[in-house]
C-alpha cells in the first residue's frame, strides 16, 4: 500500500498521535480522508439512476444504400458499444420497480467516432419541444416543499399540454413498469437523417426489440419486487451477462423519404407520433449483445456521458425540435457534471485516432508533446478531415416562436387504448383515475383531462367523467 504519491504506507490502521491528540504530519490519514470526503460528483439531473453493459453491435442487413456511416457498411461489421439502461426521475439510489420511462442509451464506438444514440423505452415522448423539458421535469420531480412525487403536480403541468396524452399511454400502460432492463423495446425517439455517399437523405426512426420478448411488473408485482430488492433490475443484468444468457436486441429502421414529409396528418418530426408501421414498416439492420459487465460502477457507469450531438458521416440530426435542444444540453451539463476534459474519460474517449486543439482545462491528463497547437500551420500536417455528406436541404423563413401546425394529439392517443385488450383498458383507466382522483386536483383540471380523453377515444372519456364523477365538457 502506498500513498498517492506513491510513498510506502506503514500503518492503515491507526492514526499518527502524540497521547490521543491526532498530528496533522499524518500525511496518509490526511490524505484518505480528503479523498473520502469528496468521492461523490454530482448526479444526473435526470435518468440519475442506473446501469451500464458492454458488447457489441452487428450489422445484419445491408442499409449502405441509405447511409455512408463506417460501421453500418456491411452485413457481418462489428462495433463495440457501451449501453446504460435507467430510470428517469429519482435519485441515484431510487427503486427500479417506479412507473417511469426508462433510458436506453448505445454508446457507438465507431472507428469515424463515438455515436450516441440517446433513447428511450416509450417510442415517443410527452411534449415537442425543449423549451418545456425543464418544467416537464420539475411537474414530476418531487415537491420541492415536501421532497414527495405527487401526482397532482403532473395532472396540472400537463393539463397545458395535450400533446402528452400519447406518452401517458405508455406511462399508465402495463409498460410504464418494465419486468427489468432486458425485456424491454428501445427507441431513438426523434427521427434522425441517413445520408448516403452521393448525398440522398433519407429520415429515419431507430427501434430496438428484445430477444426475449418485452414483460412489465403489474403493481402487486412491482411492490413484491421492489420491497425485496430495490436494485432488481441492476441485478437481473449483472447476473444475466455473469451467467453467460447475454441480453440481445435487433435493430429497426422505420424509413421515410424526406420529400413525403407532407404526406401524413401528423408531423413526422414530432416527437409526440409514432410513424405507423403498416405504412412504413420496420425494417431490420443489427443486433446488439451485450456479453460484458463493467468493471467499475463509477468509472464506467457514473462517468459514462451520452450526448444526442454525438453523430458520424452517414448520420445527422433532423429539425425536430427537441432534438435541437439536447444538441446544446448534454455536452453542457456533462461540463458541469464531469469538467470540460469528460470526453478524455476512457469510457468517454473515441476509440479511434483523434486530434484537434483544444487542450488544457481542469483535470487535463492527455500528454501532448508539441509545439504547434494551433490550425493552420505549415509545420503540422493536420489537415481538415474529407467532407462528409450533409442534407443539402436550403432553410429560409422568419424569426419565430411557434409550434408546429399539425399537431393531431388525439388520434394516436384513441388508436392505441383502442387496440389493447379490455383488462389493459382496465388497468389504464384505473391508473388515470388514481392520479386524476388526488384531492389536490380541481374540478376544472379533472375536467380538461376528461375532455381530451374524450377526443382521443370517446368511450374512454365516458367511464373517465362517470369515475371522477365529471361532467363531459364534449
Ligand atoms: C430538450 C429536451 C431534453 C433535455 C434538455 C434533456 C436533458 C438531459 C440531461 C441534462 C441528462 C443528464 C445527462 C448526464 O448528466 O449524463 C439527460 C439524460 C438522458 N436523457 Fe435527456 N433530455 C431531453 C430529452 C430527452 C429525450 C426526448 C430522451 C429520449 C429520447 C432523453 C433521454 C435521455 C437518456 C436516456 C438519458 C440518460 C443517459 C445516460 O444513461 O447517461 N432525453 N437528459
Amino acid at each position: 500500500m502506498t500513498t498517492n504519491a506513491g510513498a510506502p504506507v506503514w500503518n492503515n490502521d491507526n492514526s499518527l498521535t502524540v497521547g490521543s491528540p491526532i498530528l496533522l504530519e499524518d500525511y496518509h490519514l490526511v490524505e484518505k480522508l480528503a479523498n473520502f470526503d469528496r468521492e461523490r460528483i454530482p448526479e444526473r439531473v435526470v435518468h440519475a439512476r442506473g446501469i451500464s453493459a458492454k458488447g457489441f453491435f452487428e450489422v445484419t442487413h445491408d442499409i449502405s444504400q441509405l447511409t455512408c456511416a463506417d460501421f453500418l457498411r456491411a452485413p457481418g461489421v462489428q462495433t463495440p458499444v457501451i449501453v446504460r439502461f435507467s430510470t428517469v426521475i429519482h435519485e441515484r439510489g431510487s427503486p427500479e420497480t417506479i412507473r417511469d420511462p426508462r433510458g436506453f442509451a448505445v454508446k457507438f464506438y465507431t472507428r469515424e467516432g463515438n455515436f450516441d444514440l440517446v433513447g428511450n423505452n416509450f417510442p415517443v415522448f410527452f411534449i415537442r419541444d425543449g423549451m418545456k423539458f425543464p418544467d416537464l421535469i420539475h411537474a414530476f420531480k418531487p415537491n420541492p416543499k415536501s421532497n414527495v412525487q405527487e401526482y397532482w403536480r403532473v395532472m396540472d403541468f400537463f393539463s397545458h399540454h395535450p400533446e402528452s396524452l400519447h406518452t401517458f399511454t405508455f406511462l399508465f400502460d402495463d409498460i410504464g413498469v418494465p419486468q427489468d432492463y432486458r425485456h424491454m423495446e428501445g427507441s431513438g425517439v426523434h427521427a434522425y437523417t441517413l445520408i448516403n455517399k452521393a448525398g440522398k437523405v433519407h429520415y429515419v426512426k431507430f427501434h430496438w426489440k428484445p430477444t426475449c420478448g418485452v414483460k412489465c411488473l403489474l403493481e402487486e408485482e412491482a411492490i413484491k419486487v421492489g420491497g425485496a430488492n430495490h436494485s432488481h433490475a441492476t441485478q437481473d443484468l449483472h447476473d444475466s451477462i455473469a451467467a453467460g444468457n447475454y441480453p440481445e436486441w435487433k435493430l429497426f429502421i422505420q424509413i421515410m423519404d424526406p420529400d413525403h414529409e407532407d404526406r401524413y396528418d401528423f408531423d413526422p418530426l414530432d416527437t409526440t407520433k409514432t410513424w405507423p408501421e403498416d405504412i412504413l414498416p420496420l425494417q431490420p439492420v443489427g443486433r446488439l449483445v451485450l456479453n460484458k459487465n463493467i468493471d467499475n460502477f463509477f468509472a464506467e457507469s457514473e462517468m459514462l456521458a451520452f450526448n444526442p450531438a454525438l453523430v458520424v458521416p452517414g448520420i445527422y440530426y433532423s429539425d425536430d425540435k427537441m432534438l435541437q435542444g439536447r444538441l446544446f444540453a448534454y455536452g453542457d451539463t456533462h461540463r458541469h457534471r464531469l469538467g470540460p476534459n469528460y470526453l478524455q474519460l476512457p469510457v468517454n474517449a473515441p476509440k479511434c485516432a483523434h486530434h484537434n486543439n483544444h487542450h488544457d482545462g481542469y483535470m487535463n491528463f492527455m500528454h501532448r508533446d508539441e509545439e504547434i497547437n494551433y490550425f493552420p500551420s505549415r509545420y503540422d500536417p493536420t489537415r481538415h478531415a474529407e467532407r462528409p455528406p450533409i442534407p443539402p436541404v436550403v432553410i429560409s423563413g422568419r424569426r419565430e416562436k411557434c409550434s408546429i401546425e399539425k399537431q393531431n394529439d388525439f388520434k394516436q392517443p384513441g388508436e392505441r387504448y383502442r387496440s389493447w385488450a379490455p383488462d389493459r383498458q382496465e388497468r389504464f383507466i384505473r391508473r388515470l383515475v388514481d392520479s386524476l382522483a388526488d384531492p389536490r386536483l380541481t374540478h376544472e383540471i379533472r375536467a380538461i383531462w376528461v375532455s381530451w380523453w374524450s377526443q382521443a377515444d370517446k368511450s374512454l372519456g365516458q367511464k373517465l367523467a362517470s369515475r371522477l364523477n365529471v361532467r363531459p365538457t364534449m
